[in-house]
C-alpha cells in the first residue's frame, strides 16, 4: 500500500478517536463512542501493519510478520479472559491495561535507544527520556494500583517521614539522568539507571494512596501512559501515536480533574493524602434508627406519585441492577414516575451507574444529572437510595469539619420520604457516619440491594417477600 494511502488511513484513524470521545462523554451516544474508538484503532493497526507492505513483498509475508502474529495471540490469550472480568473489577482491570501499554511504550523506547546509539540526535532523546520515564514509571505505578484494587497489596495508605521529599528525589535524579543523556545518550549505564529509577518511583508514588482513591490515580495514570505514547510517536516519527497519545493524556487528566471536582478534592489531597480510613477512636452513636420490611417499603413506593432511585456502590457490589429494572417495570407499570439520579461520582469509577443501568436496559432518559434531580428532589414522594451513602450525605452541606465537605450531594433529605438499602450502619468510602439515617423521615432497609430490591419485587409482583 502506498504511503499516501496510510496517511489517509491514520488521518481517518485520529477522527475516528476525536469523535469516540466526543460521543464518549453522553450517555445516549457513548456506544456509538465505544464503536467509533473501536473502528479507529482497526484502522490505525491496519495502517501500522501495511507500512511493512514492501519489507513483506520482498522477504515474503510469513517471514515479515510471525513476530506480530505470536505477540498478537499472546495479547489475545491476556486480553480475552481479562475483558471477561465482572463490572465490580473494571478499576483494576483498566490499571492492568495501563500497566502493559505502559510497559510497550518503554520496552519500544529501550529498544529504539539501542538500535540508534550513538547516533541519536538531541531531541529524539529527549523525547526518548520522556517516554521512558513516564513509560516505565506508569509500569510499576499501575501495577500497585492493581494489587491495592484487588486486595493483593495492603489497601491502607502507608505514609512515613519526608515521604514526599524522598520520592520527589527520585524522580529528580531520573530527570536531571535524562537531561544529561540528551547531551551524552552514550551512556548506556546511565540509561539504565534512569529506567531503574524510574521503576521505583512508581512504586513510591502508590504507597502513600489508600485503596479507595485509585480510580482517581488510575484516570491519572492513563494520562501518564497517554503521554509516553506521545513521546514515542516522536521518537517513531508516527503522527498517530503522537494525536493518539495526546488525546489519551489530555482526556485521562481531565477526567482526573473532573473526579476530584465531584469529590471537592485537590490533586495534591489525592496523591499525597491517605484518605478513605474507617475513622476510629470515636464513641459509638446511640442514636436510633427507623428500619421497614420489603412489604412496608413495597406500599410505600406503590403509593407514590414520582420515586427518584440513587444508585450508589453497594448496588454494583450486589449486582443489583436486573433485579432494580424489574422494580422500575413494576412501579411505571403502575403508573409511578420513576428517575435515576446519578451522582458523578456514584460508584468507584466514572459512569459506573451508567453502565450498569444500561447493562438493565434501563431508559436512558430516565437517567437524571445531579443538578437536575436536585431541582425535582421537593416534588419527590420517595427517594430510594440503593447502595449509595456519601453522595446522599448531608455532612457535605452542613458539617465545616467534615472531610466531604463542599462535595456536591444528591439533596435526598429534601423528598417527602427517604428509604436506604444497605447492609449495616457502616459508613461509606469517605469512612464517616451519615445523619440521613437518622432522620424521622428516612426508613432502613437493612439487607443486600440485590436481595431486597427483589423481595420488593416479589410482593408487588403479587407474592410474599
Ligand atoms: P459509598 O459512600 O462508598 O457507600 C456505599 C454503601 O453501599 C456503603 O455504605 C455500604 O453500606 C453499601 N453496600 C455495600 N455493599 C452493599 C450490598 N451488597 N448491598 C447493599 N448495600 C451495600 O458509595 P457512593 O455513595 O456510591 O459514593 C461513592 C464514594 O466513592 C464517594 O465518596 C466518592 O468520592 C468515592 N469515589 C468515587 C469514585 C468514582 S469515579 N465513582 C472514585 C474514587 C472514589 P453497608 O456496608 O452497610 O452495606
Amino acid at each position: 500500500m502506498s504511503e499516501h494511502a496510510i496517511h489517509v488511513l491514520y488521518m481517518a484513524s485520529a477522527a475516528c478517536f476525536i469523535l469516540a470521545l466526543k460521543w464518549l462523554s453522553a450517555v445516549p451516544t457513548a456506544r456509538r463512542g465505544v464503536i467509533t474508538g473501536i473502528i479507529g484503532m482497526l484502522l490505525a493497526v491496519g495502517g501500522t501493519l501495511m507500512l511493512l507492505t514492501p519489507e513483506a513483498q520482498a522477504h515474503g509475508w510469513f517471514h515479515t510478520y510471525r513476530w506480530i502474529l505470536i505477540a498478537f495471540v499472546v495479547g489475545a490469550a491476556i486480553g480475552v479472559p481479562m475483558a471477561m472480568m465482572p463490572m465490580t473489577a473494571v478499576p483494576q482491570r483498566t490499571a492492568l491495561s495501563h500497566a502493559f501499554g505502559a510497559l510497550a511504550a518503554g520496552l519500544v523506547g529501550t529498544a529504539e535507544y539501542y538500535l540508534r546509539t550513538p547516533d541519536l540526535d538531541r531531541f529524539t532523546m529527549g523525547a526518548l527520556g520522556v517516554e521512558i520515564i513516564l513509560g516505565f514509571l506508569t509500569f510499576t505505578a499501575s501495577l500497585m494500583a492493581f494489587g491495592k484494587l484487588q486486595e493483593i497489596l495492603p489497601t491502607r495508605p502507608i505514609v512515613y517521614r519526608m515521604q514526599n521529599v524522598v520520592n520527589l528525589s527520585v524522580f529528580a535524579a531520573s530527570v536531571l539522568i535524562g537531561a544529561w543523556l540528551v547531551a551524552h545518550p552514550g551512556h548506556t549505564g546511565l540509561f539504565l539507571v534512569m529506567i531503574a529509577l524510574a521503576l521505583v518511583f512508581g512504586v513510591m508514588l502508590i504507597i502513600p494512596i489508600g485503596g479507595a482513591d485509585m480510580p482517581t490515580v488510575i484516570a491519572l495514570l492513563n494520562s501518564y501512559a497517554g503521554l509516553s505514547a506521545c513521546a514515542m510517536g516522536f521518537v517513531l516519527d508516527n503522527k498517530l501515536l503522537i494525536v493518539a497519545g495526546a488525546l489519551d493524556g489530555s482526556s485521562g487528566l481531565i477526567l482526573s480533574i473532573i473526579m476530584c471536582k465531584a469529590m471537592n478534592r485537590s490533586f495534591t489531597n489525592v496523591l499525597f493524602g491517605g484518605f478513605g480510613q474507617v475513622q476510629t477512636g470515636g464513641k459509638a452513636e446511640q442514636r436510633t434508627v427507623r428500619s421497614a420490611s420489603p412489604e412496608e417499603a413495597a406500599a410505600f413506593l406503590e403509593a407514590a406519585n414520582s420515586v427518584m432511585v440513587v444508585p450508589g456502590y453497594g448496588m454494583a457490589v450486589a449486582q443489583a441492577q436486573h433485579r432494580v429494572r424489574d422494580l422500575f417495570d413494576q412501579l411505571t407499570s403502575r403508573g409511578v414516575d420513576v428517575k435515576f439520579a446519578i451522582h458523578p461520582v456514584a460508584g468507584r469509577m466514572p459512569g459506573h451507574m451508567n453502565v450498569l443501568l444500561a447493562e438493565a436496559e434501563i431508559p436512558y432518559d430516565k437517567l437524571v444529572e445531579m443538578e437536575d434531580a436536585n431541582i425535582e428532589m421537593p416534588q419527590v414522594d420517595v427517594a430510594l437510595i440503593i447502595g449509595a451513602n456519601d453522595v446522599t450525605n448531608p455532612a457535605a452541606r452542613e458539617k465545616k469539619d467534615s472531610p466531604i465537605y463542599g462535595m456536591p450531594i444528591i439533596d435526598v433529605d429534601k423528598a417527602r420520604t427517604v428509604m436506604v438499602i444497605k447492609r449495616s450502619m457502616n459508613p461509606g468510602f469517605a469512612g464517616i457516619d451519615n445523619d440521613l439515617y437518622y432522620y424521622d423521615k428516612t426508613l432502613m432497609l437493612f439487607g443486600d440491594a440485590k436481595d431486597f430490591v427483589g423481595k420488593i419485587v416479589k410482593v408487588l409482583e403479587g407474592g410474599t417477600s
